[in-house]
C-alpha cells in the first residue's frame, strides 16, 4: 500500500492511504489562511518518472508567473521550494512499493495567514507552502483506446480581465462547476469532463487541460491570448509537433470545428495526450483515437522521459 505524504511549511506528515481520511486532519492550515478565507492561493501539479519530476523547472516558472499575475510576493525562492519537494518525495519513496514509485505532486502556495481583510497589512506570515505527494494515476491503455467523452459547457471560461486563466490560482470554481454540470447530465454515455468557450463562442480549454484538434494533417489549438492556462504539456506538444514537421495553427475557433475535426485530444501533466472520441454525444472522426494523436502521444512521452533523464544526470 502506498503512502500519502504531506508537507506543511516544512513539517512532514505520512499517511497510509487506508487511514488517510482519519489521519489527514493532523496536516492542517489555519482557518485564517487566505487560501481558506478568499481562495487566495496558487498551485502546480507535476509528476515523476523513475524518480525524476518531469518539467519541474517549467512548473516552478509558471508558479512564479502566476504569483506575479496575482500580486503575490513569494517568500520562498525556487531552490528552497525544490528542497521541500525533494524532502517530501524522498519520504514518499521510502514507503512506496518497488516499481510503484512514480508520484503525483501538488504544490500549494498561499498568500499567508493573518487578520480578516483584503489589505496586505492583514497578512502576518510569509507565503505558506503545502506539498502533497501520492501515487500518480495515469490513464490506462483501455481508457486511451476508449477516449474521453466531453461536453461543451454552457458555463463560459473566466475572462482574462476578471480572473486570468493564465494564473493557476487555487480558485477553480469556474472549472469545477463545469465539470460537475457535465458529470450530472443524465445520459447513457456519461461525460468524462467539460470544455469551456469564451463569451464570443470560441473554444478556450478544458476544466484542467488544454485542447487540440487535427484537420487534414494540421494541428490546431487556441492561442494563449484567448485566456487559457499555458499548459506545460501544451508547450511540449507544440515542440514535438514542430520536430515531426506537423503544421501548427494557434487560432480561435468555434465548437463546430471540433465536431468536424478528424481528431481531437486533451493535454495535461496527468493525461499527456488523451484522445477525445465523443463531444456533446457526437462521434469525433472515426470515434477512436486518431493516428496523429497517437503518434504525438508516443513522441511526447519519449521527449518527456529524455528530458527527465538529462535532469537526473545533473
Ligand atoms: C485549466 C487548465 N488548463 C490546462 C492545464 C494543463 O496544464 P499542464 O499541461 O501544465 O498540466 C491545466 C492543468 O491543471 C489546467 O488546470
Amino acid at each position: 500500500m502506498e503512502n500519502v505524504v504531506v508537507n506543511v511549511n516544512g513539517v512532514i506528515h505520512v499517511f497510509s492511504s487506508l487511514q488517510r481520511e482519519i489521519e489527514a486532519p493532523q496536516a492542517v492550515v489555519s482557518v485564517f489562511d487566505r487560501s481558506f478565507l478568499y481562495g487566495d492561493s496558487l498551485y502546480e501539479v507535476f509528476r515523476s518518472h523513475e524518480g525524476v519530476f518531469l518539467q519541474l523547472d517549467e512548473h516552478l516558472e509558471r508558479l512564479y508567473r502566476s504569483a506575479a499575475l496575482c500580486r503575490m510576493r513569494v517568500s520562498q525562492d525556487p531552490g528552497s521550494l525544490k528542497a521541500q519537494i525533494a524532502k517530501t518525495f524522498a519520504e514518499f519513496q521510502k514507503g512506496a512499493q518497488k516499481g510503484q514509485q512514480d508520484a503525483y505532486c501538488r504544490l500549494v502556495l498561499t498568500r499567508g495567514v493573518g487578520r480578516i481583510g483584503f489589505g496586505e497589512e492583514c497578512v502576518l506570515t510569509p507565503t505558506q507552502i503545502i506539498i502533497i505527494v501520492q501515487k500518480v494515476e495515469l490513464p490506462t491503455e483501455a481508457q486511451i483506446e476508449k477516449g474521453l467523452h466531453l461536453q461543451i459547457s454552457k458555463r463560459i471560461r473566466n475572462r482574462p480581465e476578471a480572473l486570468d486563466p493564465a494564473m493557476k490560482s487555487g480558485n477553480y470554481l469556474n472549472s469545477l462547476l463545469a465539470y460537475l454540470e457535465a458529470a450530472a447530465e443524465n445520459i447513457d454515455d456519461k461525460f468524462d469532463d467539460a470544455l469551456l468557450c469564451n463569451g464570443d463562442g470560441h473554444i478556450t480549454e478544458g476544466t484542467t487541460f488544454n485542447i487540440f484538434y487535427v484537420k487534414r494533417g494540421i494541428l490546431v489549438t487556441p492561442p494563449l491570448d484567448i485566456g487559457i492556462l499555458e499548459g506545460t504539456t501544451r508547450r511540449a506538444v507544440l515542440e514535438v509537433a514542430r520536430q515531426l514537421s506537423i503544421p501548427i495553427r494557434e487560432v480561435r475557433f468555434p465548437k463546430e470545428r471540433l465536431y468536424k475535426a478528424d481528431e481531437v485530444f486533451a493535454t495535461s501533466t496527468t493525461k499527456d495526450i488523451f484522445p477525445v472520441t465523443r463531444l456533446d454525444q457526437k462521434k469525433i472522426g472515426a470515434g477512436k483515437p486518431g493516428e496523429i494523436s497517437l503518434k504525438l502521444r508516443k513522441a511526447l512521452q519519449a521527449a518527456l522521459i529524455e528530458s527527465a533523464k538529462k535532469m537526473g544526470r545533473h
